[in-house]
């Protein structure tokens, strides 16, 4: 791998984007790397995953313009692709995601933390899709998701205008959980993802599923996902022991499976 860092530490893994000359922007291979690397992550002991940009000034700067300076039609719609394909294996990825946004998150690096579950960001982050500027539109899903994440009004202003905004003012829109310094990012979301990896990998993997399935069903089919992922969680050892401890006024013994 050329671009991509991927390290597990017992139950959380961290890919780290590692372009940093180019502010960690985006071109195949880097989307190359991604996706294999995802691909190959060992779901049987993997809980969580961390998606974070290397140095401290960049989580990543966008896709790359270099390479799309010359793309036909043809091949700017394939590149589309190519990064709607990776960003929906992250969203779609049984485990929790969550993006360390660790400075620039612009064009397709606003995208790809966007694709992540959760997003925490440092103090120094700023969110855009600069790409009406570049006379492309957004293409890995920035029109989709950033409409359904914040105010749709300021979704519209920040898509056509190109309005940046900084960690305070996404916290305020709900677009990240919370700020830290540059220094803490990486040590809170290593914390966050430890305490999701300790609750219950089956009900956890069975809450992402409802929440994000559900969002794109009607009330009544959405409440109808998440009965039938409730009942799938009976009868796990988890669920004995959860329970068990609970009425035993116990702490469960770590959760397995
Ligand atoms: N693609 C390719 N290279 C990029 C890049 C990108 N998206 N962003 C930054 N770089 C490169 C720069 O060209 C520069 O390379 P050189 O040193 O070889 O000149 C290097 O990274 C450092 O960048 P700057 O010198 O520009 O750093 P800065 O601190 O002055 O500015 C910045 C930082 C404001 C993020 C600026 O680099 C910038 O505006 N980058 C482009 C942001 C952007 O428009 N992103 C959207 C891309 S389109 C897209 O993503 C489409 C999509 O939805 C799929």
């Amino acid at each position: 791998m050329n671009f991509i860092q991927y390290e597990q530490k017992d139950a959380v893994a961290v890919l780290t984007i590692s372009r940093e000359k180019a502010l960690n922007a985006l071109n195949s291979e880097v989307l190359t790397e991604m996706e294999s690397t995802i691909d190959a992550i060992d779901l049987e002991t993997v809980r969580c995953l961390i998606i974070t940009g290397a140095g401290q000034k960049s989580f990543v700067a966008g896709a790359d313009i270099g390479e799309m300076s010359t793309l036909s039609k043809a091949d700017g719609e394939a590149f589309g692709k190519k990064g709607n394909d990776v960003f929906r294996k992250i969203e779609t990825l049984p485990i929790p995601v969550i993006a360390a946004v660790n400075g620039f998150a612009l064009g397709g690096g606003c995208e790809l933390s966007m694709s992540c579950d959760i997003r925490l960001a440092a103090e120094n982050a700023v969110f855009g899709q600069p790409e009406t500027g570049l006379g492309i539109t957004p293409g890995f899903g920035g029109t989709q998701r950033l409409a359904r994440l914040i105010p749709v009004g300021k979704a519209k202003e920040m898509i056509y205008a190109g309005t940046k905004i900084k960690a305070d003012e996404a916290l305020a829109l709900g677009l990240v959980n919370a700020v830290y310094s540059s220094e803490e990012l990486l040590p809170a979301a290593e914390k966050l993802a430890g305490k999701i990896a300790r609750n219950a990998p089956i009900a956890v993997r069975a809450c992402k599923k409802a929440v994000n399935d559900g969002l794109e069903a009607s009330m009544d089919e959405a409440l109808v996902i998440e009965e039938k992922l409730f009942g799938s969680c009976f009868e796990t050892e988890d669920q004995i022991n959860g329970m068990k401890a609970f009425l035993a006024k116990e702490k469960p013994a770590p959760f397995v499976n």
